[in-house]
């Protein structure tokens, strides 16, 4: 066994509310996000970057709401180096227990030329005033050279070591298009490192995109090469084919710990749920052969495999799920079990719930139970999301009806309870029962969203399974998504658009108040 008591702590930097966040189909509500930065808090990442202040009054809010609430590590907002986005910086980490400001300037040839119309001389002084002005309301100043990879190294240095001065305290290498080989990215890494003037006072990161599948194997280059903080996200999700997988390299960095002699104080346990939790709310599911989290990470199928890891799991797992927060010797929940043991389970799989929110899920547990013999943490992980509605529900499910034939066509009837407490109720044709229904909410509500996605599937195998529905509608260029959950298929999709529906409202409502 090698000795770790000397092993090196990696910082790791979570982006999933910012970069993840902003690739398409992956946004979050207020309320998710805040969901999701809590899980971070509870997995324990070093950093967690909330959003990007200055895009939206709406980002602006929600990392302020964040902000106020994580006690546990630091929370970070992006700016660019511009005045009004370090204000907007500064107006939403007001309340942060340790906030971060994260400035970023492109330093690469191809950026400096045709997106920012600058010469190099131009952007050292803009990094030095941003990075000035930002220390004035921030001792934690992160500045990012984009596109790293592509940019003259020897200039980045230079950047870096006026960013130093100016009082930035950790210095980020993107490799923002993913264009990096490992070997080259880690001798970049290290060249930077030991070049720029200053650089033995701070934390150098890492930040890579995963065009070429590459982000993992180049953040641990990094590591290797002395980069102190990997920027990530959950599932890897983020612009085009995404940043590299939080997961993936924590893990990583644990199972080949005596060889990479490196450390994080992740509590690994919590990566499962907070991996489940944002496919939950970004409606993007993991592929199944995803490293770590996905449906068949610890799945077994060749009956000689499944014979030595009967013998001794060792033969062919390099960690045991439970590392990851996956428990496979549960108790098994049906409809015999007390609201003890359901209680336990929900502890177990990570969620916290109020008392009302306990009471209405227990309740649901119970007639799933009366339906399903055996009720899965899958089963127990869709009821709870389902039950904590993410925004206030302008529109609730009262009754539905639909009536469907090759020969007639189909129909569909609804009736909804508004907040005010008035029910309206419509029936509408249409082409198959979701489109006949869809169109009766359309025309109780007024609008015409654009349907954008929908998806059925299974919560677990067999025919006793519930339906979990996602849809993603959009209006004025605006997306929303809304899930559902129920035995009954249809009832699971008319659940999932009415969450839709009410996300939007909420948005909506949210807007004409500001205007
Ligand atoms: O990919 C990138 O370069 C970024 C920076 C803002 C850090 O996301
Ligand atoms: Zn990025």
């Amino acid at each position: 066994m090698t000795d770790n008591t000397h092993n090196r702590r990696i910082l790791i930097f979570d982006t999933t509310l910012r970069d993840g966040e902003q690739a398409p189909g992956c946004s979050m509500n207020p309320q998710e996000k805040l969901d999701v930065a809590r899980r971070l808090e509870k997995l324990g990442v070093d950093v967690m970057e909330a959003g990007f202040p200055a895009s939206s009054p709406g980002d602006l809010e929600s990392v302020k709401t964040i902000a106020g609430i994580i006690k546990d590590c630091a929370v970070a907002g992006l700016c660019r180096c511009v005045e009004k986005d370090i204000d907007a910086g500064r107006e939403a980490l007001v309340n942060a227990a340790s906030p971060r400001i994260h400035v970023f300037l492109a330093t690469s040839p191809i950026h400096m030329q045709y997106k920012l119309k600058m010469n190099p001389e131009q952007v050292v002084e803009r990094a030095v005033s941003a990075v000035k002005y930002a220390r004035k309301f921030c001792s934690d100043v992160e500045f990012s050279a984009e596109d790293a990879s592509r940019s003259d190294p020897d200039f980045v240095c230079r950047v870096f070591g006026a960013a130093i001065e100016a009082g930035a305290s950790t210095l980020n290498i993107p490799d923002t298009v993913g264009y990096a080989m490992p070997d080259e990215f880690g001798r970049l890494v290290q060249y930077i490192r030991e070049h720029t003037p200053g650089g033995e006072k701070v934390k150098f990161s890492v930040h890579v995109h995963n065009d070429l599948g590459l982000a993992v194997a180049n953040s641990l280059a990094a590591v290797q090469n002395g980069a102190d903080q990997i920027e990530c996200t959950i599932n890897g999700i983020g612009e085009r084919a995404g940043n590299a997988s939080l997961e993936e390299i924590v893990m990583a960095l644990r199972v080949r710990k005596n060889y990479l002699r490196v450390d994080t104080r992740l509590d690994t346990t919590q990566i499962y749920g907070t991996s489940r939790l944002v496919t939950q709310v970004t409606g993007v599911k993991v592929q199944p052969n995803k490293a770590i989290v996905g449906d068949n990470a610890f799945a077994h199928e060749a009956g000689i495999h499944q014979h030595g890891v009967l013998a001794n799991p060792s033969t062919y797992e390099i960690m045991t799920p439970e590392s990851v927060g996956i428990s496979k010797n549960q108790m098994v929940l049906g409809k015999h079990s007390g609201r003890h043991a359901f209680e336990d389970r929900l502890k177990a799989l990570g969620f916290t719930v109020d008392a009302q929110t306990l009471e209405e899920v227990f309740a649901e547990f119970k007639n799933l139970a009366d339906k399903k013999k055996v009720v899965s943490d899958r089963d127990i992980e869709a009821l709870v999301m389902g039950a904590a509605a993410s925004v206030p529900e302008t529109w609730k499910l009262d009754q539905w009806a639909v009536n469907t034939s090759s020969a007639l066509g189909a129909s569909g009837a609804i009736r909804l309870r508004h907040k005010d407490g008035q029910i309206h109720k419509l029936v509408s044709m249409g082409d198959g029962p979701i489109d006949s229904i869809f169109k009766a909410i359309n025309k109780i509500i007024g609008k015409e969203p654009n349907l954008e996605l929908y998806e059925i599937g299974a919560v677990t195998g067999g025919s006793s399974s519930q339906g979990e529905a996602m849809v993603k509608i959009a209006m004025h260029d605006r997306r929303w998504n809304g899930r559902g959950v129920s035995t009954d298929v249809v009832e699971s999709s008319i659940k999932a658009y009415i969450a839709a529906i009410n996300a939007m409202e909420w948005d909506l409502a949210r807007d004409s108040a500001v205007q």
